[in-house]
């Protein structure tokens, strides 16, 4: 058994003006399947569990509300409210601490971004049972590796050590390194090398594992959580579990897994998600175009025509009372501009 962890306190600042900040990102239906982003992770995530009785959510105290109306049937007790989001380092101690004291040290955990797309549910289903027997079998912080599509500056690295053995038929590998979002060339030199997959955000351990794991390498935020409970959150420090334990431990496991993965991280994503090849242009909502290609339309305004001449390359969200119009490479500027805006319209 696994208890399936969603982690659902991040902004999604880089699909404003759609994600505001009382409607995060986790709450929208980006793909048009009627289901928001949140709840396919947890349809992904309930066969795993079996039970929600056994699924687990941690979220800000901001857009706990919306959880607890968009999951129902998630057990009150199985939500986490942060007073202050405290990025996923504390995130993943508080929930592992809670999860030991109610089913103890041999408990197996998996972390589960509440951001991703993930094509292909059976075999997402199959490395989850592998990454389950591998961290029952073995002290071992497993994460999830994916072929890597590009130099990427936003993602974590690992590199493949290793092979230890087969766990439901998948190969697993010792982790060599792990390196947290590297610069350009950094990530360009580990392509180069073949070594390297992509962190998908998840990972899988028992209990016991991962809070010795934080005492040795974020005493920092640990040892305050189990002296003080989590009213003590304000002051933890604010760091990814990437950087205050992946880097550092020297427990990691990597799984390669091919089911189909994509972070739905800005408007971009959209478009691959989406695209078809016939048709030039990615649109919801109404828009009229002429010689315009290479867009992403989203009009939420069921009243509201958008018309384009002659455009290339550019996002157009028309949502309630604004409108951005955005080159797609500069779609990671948005959180920058949200500063500027003197409160979210
Ligand atoms: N509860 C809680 N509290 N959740 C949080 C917080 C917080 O303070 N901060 C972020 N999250 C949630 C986000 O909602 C998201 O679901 C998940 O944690 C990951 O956070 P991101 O901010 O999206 O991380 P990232 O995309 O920059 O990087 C991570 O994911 C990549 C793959 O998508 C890293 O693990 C990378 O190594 C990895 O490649
Ligand atoms: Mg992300």
């Amino acid at each position: 058994p696994l208890f399936p962890v969603i982690l659902a306190g991040g902004k999604g600042e880089r699909f404003w003006p759609l994600s505001r900040q009382n409607r995060p990102k986790q709450f929208l239906d980006l793909d048009g399947s009627g289901r928001s982003l949140l709840q396919v992770t947890a349809d992904r995530l309930l066969p795993l569990a079996g039970d929600w009785e056994n699924l687990w959510v941690i979220t800000s105290s901001q857009i706990a509300q919306g959880v607890k109306e968009q999951l129902p049937q998630l057990p009150p007790d199985n939500l986490l409210i942060e007073l202050q989001g405290r990025d996923t380092a504390a995130a993943v101690a508080w929930t592992s601490l809670e999860i030991k004291k109610r089913y103890g040290d041999d408990a197996i955990i998996g972390f589960f971004p509440a951001d991703h797309w993930i094509a292909n549910q059976e075999a997402f289903a199959n490395t989850l049972n592998a990454a389950t027997q591998l961290a029952a079998n073995t002290a071992a912080i497993v994460t999830l590796g994916i072929k890597p599509a590009f130099p990427s500056t936003g993602y974590g690295y690992i590199e493949q050590g290793e092979k230890i053995g087969c766990f439901n038929d998948l190969p697993a590998y010792h982790v060599n390194r792990f390196t947290e979002k590297p610069d350009r060339q950094t990530a360009e030199k580990f392509l180069s090398t073949g070594r390297f997959s992509w962190n998908s955000g998840m990972f899988i351990f028992r209990a016991g594992v991962v809070l010795k794991e934080l005492h040795t390498h974020a005493p920092d935020i640990i040892e305050p959580l189990e002296k003080h409970g989590s009213d003590i959150y304000p002051q933890l420090p604010k760091m990814s579990i990437d950087y205050a334990l992946m880097e550092k431990t020297g427990l990691a496991y990597v799984i390669p897994v091919e089911f189909g993965w994509d972070d739905l991280g800005d408007w971009n994503a959209i478009e691959r998600l989406l695209k078809k090849e016939d048709t030039p242009n990615v649109e919801l909502g109404t828009h009229v175009g002429l010689d315009t290609q290479g867009a992403i339309i989203y009009n939420n305004n069921p009243n509201d025509v958008v018309v384009t001449i002659g455009l290339e390359d550019v996002v157009i969200v028309r949502d309630r009372n604004v409108t951005l119009i955005v080159k797609k490479d500069r779609t990671q500027e948005i959180k920058q501009i949200l500063k500027t805006l003197q409160s979210d319209p």
